[in-house]
């Protein structure tokens, strides 16, 4: 009965979007943040702007600014101001006022009573004093952090606030930029972010499993992007945590192919990234499968290659590995991969470190994810090092709490020197995983990947 209760809580918390998270959880990261902030600093982070333009998505706060105080509104400002001592940080937040003839316009605010009562700020004010309290709020202060959640011309303001704040300083204040800061906060997860990145990657994969079966002549590559974003709004998801790519045939070799407007290529590849945002927390998965339901040999030589090289990321994934030894795994695999089938050919060492495989796995294996797709956080590059050869010189050593993909990739476009009977395949299989202090956990891997549950998944599979 108490199985039956939890499952039932599960299926019914699955089906729309999550409650807010307690004030606590916002409280504890202003806290942390304040601890690595010099004494006698304030910090200052501006909200995302609203969007302008046609969009199904609703308003998405910046991730920072949402990690820091849990507030979805544009036009807000969040000061912390942190002292000599180690007392907690003082929170203030900038609002729009409570005004039901603009809120009838665009919705309802929050208010000044409610950041504090419910936003936990200390003071709070309406959004159209800042500039006029800024400087008796910076007096005391030897350093300024700051996000301009992307609103350039607050961030000048800023900085000439900054300066003129105090006109005796005979140097110029030390300014510095807080997102590395709270990049090193969101690197690992906590339980009620790992909750919800489990849930994004959980609706995700059965949003594949519809678009599987969403597959059969005559569709197109719109269908299966419709199957999916239609899953993941029924479940509670705001919004797709990136433009879905549904790319058949020649598309399935270009990564961030995002026009999902041809029909299923007859006999090609379909490769299909596709992943919801749950709760503010983003999940990222791509499954390749044939359009016909069943992998040519050609086709299944080069999943079973990717699919073996996901594998040899998986099993780098633990705590203790630097970040570039999941890419390296993956590489080696595809080197003696495409090796093995004669694309590429040289010694396998010489293959690796000059790296010539990245003519066909042309990405990293990996990225952060959790409020952003591609999240916050340091991969360890050293200073100055190139894009390509980045992915094997990433330092960050893994952790419990860190969540990461794994997608390996292989794409053969028609001009590529391979044979010509492997033109057009395209095949990237990505996950997200979870590291845990036994090495890592799966979370969206509900989403079939051996070719033979692929083939079972696709609705062409049915009608035969
Ligand atoms: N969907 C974006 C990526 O895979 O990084
Ligand atoms: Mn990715
Ligand atoms: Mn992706």
């Amino acid at each position: 009965m108490l199985l039956a209760t939890a499952l039932l809580v599960s299926a019914v918390s699955a089906a729309s979007p999550p409650p807010a998270p307690p004030a606590a959880f916002f409280a504890a990261h202003r806290e942390k943040l304040a601890a690595k902030l010099p004494a006698g600093s304030i910090a200052v982070f501006h909200a995302a702007s609203a969007a302008s333009g046609a969009s199904t998505d609703p308003y998405r706060q910046s991730s920072d600014f949402w990690y820091l105080t849990g507030l979805n509104e544009p036009d807000s400002v969040a000061v912390l101001l942190r002292d000599a001592g180690d007392a907690a940080p003082r929170f203030v937040l900038f609002v729009r006022p409570r005004d039901f003839s603009a809120e009838q316009w665009t919705g309802w605010r929050a208010g000044v009573e409610s950041a504090k009562k419910d936003f936990g700020a200390a003071e709070a004010y309406p959004i159209d004093e800042f500039w006029s309290r800024f400087p008796a709020l910076a007096a005391p202060a030897g350093a300024l952090s700051y996000e301009s959640g992307g609103d350039e011309a607050f961030g000048r303001r800023l900085l000439e606030a900054w300066g003129s704040s105090d006109p005796y300083a005979g140097a110029v204040r030390p300014v510095s930029d807080a997102s590395p800061l709270v990049g090193e906060l969101r690197l690992v997860k906590e339980p009620l972010e790992i909750e919800r990145l489990r849930a994004a990657s959980r609706i995700s994969a059965e949003a594949h499993k519809a678009a599987m079966a969403a597959v059969a002549p005559g569709r197109g590559e719109w269908d299966l992007k419709a199957a999916m974003v239609g899953l993941c709004l029924s479940r509670g998801a705001a919004r797709m945590a990136y433009p879905p790519i549904v790319g058949s045939g020649r598309n399935s070799v270009i990564l961030h192919y995002e026009r999902d407007d041809e029909p299923l290529a007859d006999g090609g590849m379909i490769v299909n990234d596709t992943a919801c945002e749950y709760g503010m927390y983003a999940s990222d998965v791509t499954r390749s499968y044939p359009t016909s339901g069943r992998f040519t040999p050609e086709q299944r030589k080069i999943y079973d290659i990717v699919l073996a090289a996901q594998k040899a990321g998986f099993a780098a994934v633990k705590p203790g590995a630097a970040f570039h030894e999941v890419h390296d795994a993956t590489a080696r695999a595809i080197i003696d991969g495409l090796a093995a089938l004669g694309i590429l050919s040289g010694d396998r060492d010489e293959l690796f470190r000059s790296r010539a495989y990245q003519k066909f796995y042309v990405h990293g294996s990996s990225h952060w994810i959790g409020l952003d797709v591609h999240d916050a956080g340091s991969y360890g590059f050293p200073p100055g090092v190139g894009r390509l050869e980045r992915y094997s010189k990433a330092q960050t050593k893994l952790a419990p709490g860190m969540a990461l993909t794994v997608e390996p990739g292989i794409y053969i476009p028609e001009s590529s020197t391979a044979d010509k009977r492997w033109w057009n395949i395209g095949v990237r299989i990505e996950d997200v995983v979870l590291v845990t202090p036994q090495g890592m956990e799966c979370l969206s891997c509900d989403a079939p990947r051996e070719a033979a549950d692929v083939e079972r998944a696709l609705g062409t599979d049915r009608r035969r």
